[in-house]
């Protein structure tokens, strides 16, 4: 969950460079950060506990500047505190060689121990720092650098991305390798760059190299050479990513979270738009596998995800139960991969996710591949290892999502979702023609709807109940049906940024338990949208008022705004398009709420946006 990066020019500086990637790379992790760099003086380092910009202030007034060989790391400590001896990068004892690591190396007591008793004095409580020893006792031994690497990295046990950095004949030498973590690299005429995510890189070229699991890669100015672990080099060709650099900043809003809700509508637009095929009542995907053919022996769909993307995932539930009448199980991608899982028939195994290299998402999909499941993904990056292994993509274009906690990603997938639940419909005859069109029609009138819960008179209402509500003793948000997941993600978004408890319960559920917690000081955010659970939905409502509950209602069903206390009407749509709609009021309310308790909204507490741990 750390983000590495790495740098090499012809001329210049890295310094600056490393520093305006780590920011980049921030979310990924950001208790600790540092920097090592290589000159004719040797290598060079700079570390400090907390975010980017004490490392920057470390490095103010042109320290470890002029250097044009580097590597850099923002941190989310797993082995040992946030502290400035455990910030990478970390160095063997002769500090002949540097490294920064994103991952855990699993059997690194062993090796330590094993180090220790050979004399060596460790500085870090780090798994890390054993690989640089390991790297160093090579070269104590006269073993050339590369293959010096490569020894080491073969001892090494476990999941990790890495970058070294070291000399030889004066000359410096920068490595990566991959066991699992993400990890890509791009070169130019001038520099060669290795970053743990393509945003890093993309400001430098579009054309990127894609490191996989087993793979050494060697940089030099305008040129990378992949190897196994056994030496042999591999051929690895650059992809193109489409992503604008652009994309990348916070315009002109405080804070990505902000600007990232505010991206929706055209989030919408960017998943569906193109891929809507109105005279025939259908979708078309530009990737292979979803032709009816394929599609319609499908009988069962297995969704796997994590966090926010499991919601997504459960509302694709559903959408394809209730368009394209298809059985579908949604888990934890956690729950999933040590359950045991029995995949009967011919199953789709559909993974869920915003970067595509969510460790568990992963491990889960692999395992559902191994018990005979043909796999696809609902994906938001181009060339991340899901979208790799996968056997069919839906790339779902949100852009750049750096907010921590998802929002334009959960939009895109459900987005993705729909148009999946359309296409499985058609091909097997569960939804004709007209009835695809109606539901592609529904899709196109969305966005002004969008637009209009992202306008000043939402947002400002919104923005009042939170200031009522920011000191609840807790929250409780309550949906039924398709909006259940809805208030789900209700609760995580608030828990996420405002760090305030909530909880999100299936409407009908509540009076099993949670109808205890209600009390004045409980705030209840009830769902409701128009359909056949409307009815049902406001006996809840009616059931939480009667115990002095006070509702926040918010939804398009009129009958709920009259029993509420208060209400962010939502504009009319599609019950099965409710979710993208009632997601954004609660979207606003927990940034609004974190903005009032002076959260820091982008970057919370312990949390980080690309789990590659388990
Ligand atoms: C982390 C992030 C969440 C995200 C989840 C799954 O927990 O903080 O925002 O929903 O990972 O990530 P993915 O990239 O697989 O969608």
């Amino acid at each position: 969950m750390c983000g590495i990066i790495g740098t090499l020019l012809a001329e210049g500086s890295v310094v600056e460079g490393i520093l305006e990637g780590l920011r980049l790379l921030e979310y990924r992790g950001y208790d600790s950060a540092g920097v090592a760099v290589l000159d004719k003086k040797g290598i060079s380092i700079r570390r400090k506990a907390g975010r980017i910009e004490h490392l920057a202030a470390a490095l103010a007034g042109g320290a470890l500047s002029g250097a044009k060989a580097g590597i850099g790391h923002t941190r989310w400590a797993t082995h040992g505190a946030p502290s400035d001896t455990n910030a990478h990068p970390h160095t063997d004892t002769e500090g002949r060689v540097a490294i920064v690591h994103n991952g855990i190396f699993e059997n690194y007591a062993e090796l330590r121990a094993e180090l220790s008793t050979a004399g060596v004095v460790f500085k870090s409580e780090t798994d890390t720092e054993v690989l640089a020893h390991l790297i160093g006792r090579e070269l104590a031994r006269g073993v050339e650098l590369g293959a010096a690497v490569l020894h080491s990295l073969r001892r090494v046990k476990g999941y990790y991305a890495v970058a070294v950095l070291s000399q030889d004949h004066d000359q410096p030498r920068l490595f990566c390798a991959r066991s699992g973590p993400p990890l890509a690299v791009a070169v130019t005429k001038t520099g060669a760059y290795l970053a743990s995510d393509v945003l890093a890189l993309i400001p430098h070229t579009r054309e990127i190299v894609f490191i996989e699991d087993g793979d050494v890669a060697e940089l030099e100015i305008g040129k990378v050479t992949v190897r196994n672990l056994d030496g042999k080099v591999i051929d690895r060709k650059a992809r193109r990513v489409e992503w604008d650099p652009e994309e990348a900043g916070k315009g002109t809003y405080p804070h990505y979270m902000l600007k990232e809700i505010h991206e929706q509508p055209d989030v919408l637009a960017r998943t569906a738009f193109d891929r809507i095929r109105e005279a025939k009542g259908d979708v078309e995907f530009d990737t292979a596998g979803w032709d009816d053919t394929e599609l319609k022996t499908i009988e069962r769909v297995e969704i796997m995800a994590c966090g926010t993307a499991l919601h997504a995932g459960y509302i694709a539930r559903y959408l394809i139960e209730g368009l394209a009448r298809v059985p579908v199980e949604c888990d934890y991608a956690s729950e999933f991969r040590y359950r045991d899982p029995v995949l009967a028939g011919n199953t789709m195994a559909l993974a869920i996710s915003q970067s595509g290299e969510t460790a568990d998402t992963l491990a889960a999909l692999r395992l559902a591949k191994e018990l005979g499941a043909h796999t696809a993904a609902i994906c938001n990056v181009n060339g991340s290892t899901l979208v790799r292994e996968a056997q069919r993509v839906i790339l779902t274009n949100a852009g750049p999502e750096i907010g921590v906690a998802s929002t334009k990603a959960f939009v895109a997938q459900i987005t993705a979702a729909y148009l999946l639940a359309l296409r499985i419909g058609r091909a097997r005859g569960t939804i004709s023609k007209e009835q695809g069109q109606e539901l592609v029609d529904e899709l196109r009138v969305l966005r002004p709807k969008m637009e209009q819960l992202l306008g000043e008179t939402a947002v400002k209402a919104v923005r009042g109940i939170a200031e009522r509500h920011q000191n609840a003793k807790g929250f409780l948000f309550l949906g039924r049906g398709i909006n259940f997941p809805v208030a789900l993600e209700g609760a995580l978004k608030l828990k996420e940024i405002s760090y305030v408890h909530a909880e999100g319960y299936a409407a009908g559920e509540m009076k099993h338990g949670p109808i205890a917690l209600i009390e004045p000081s409980m705030s209840i955010v009830a769902l409701n949208a128009i359909g056949p659970l409307a009815d049902k939905m406001r006996s809840n409502i009616e059931q939480v008022r009667a115990r002095g509950g006070k509702v926040i209602l918010i939804g398009s069903d009129e009958g709920s705004v009259q029993l509420a206390d208060e209400h962010v009407k939502v504009p009319e749509c599609s019950e099965w398009l409710s979710p993208i709609l009632n997601v954004i009021p609660l979207q606003l309310l927990s940034y609004s709420i974190a903005l009032l308790k002076g959260c820091d909204i982008d970057k919370p507490r312990n949390l980080a946006k690309s789990v590659t741990v388990e």
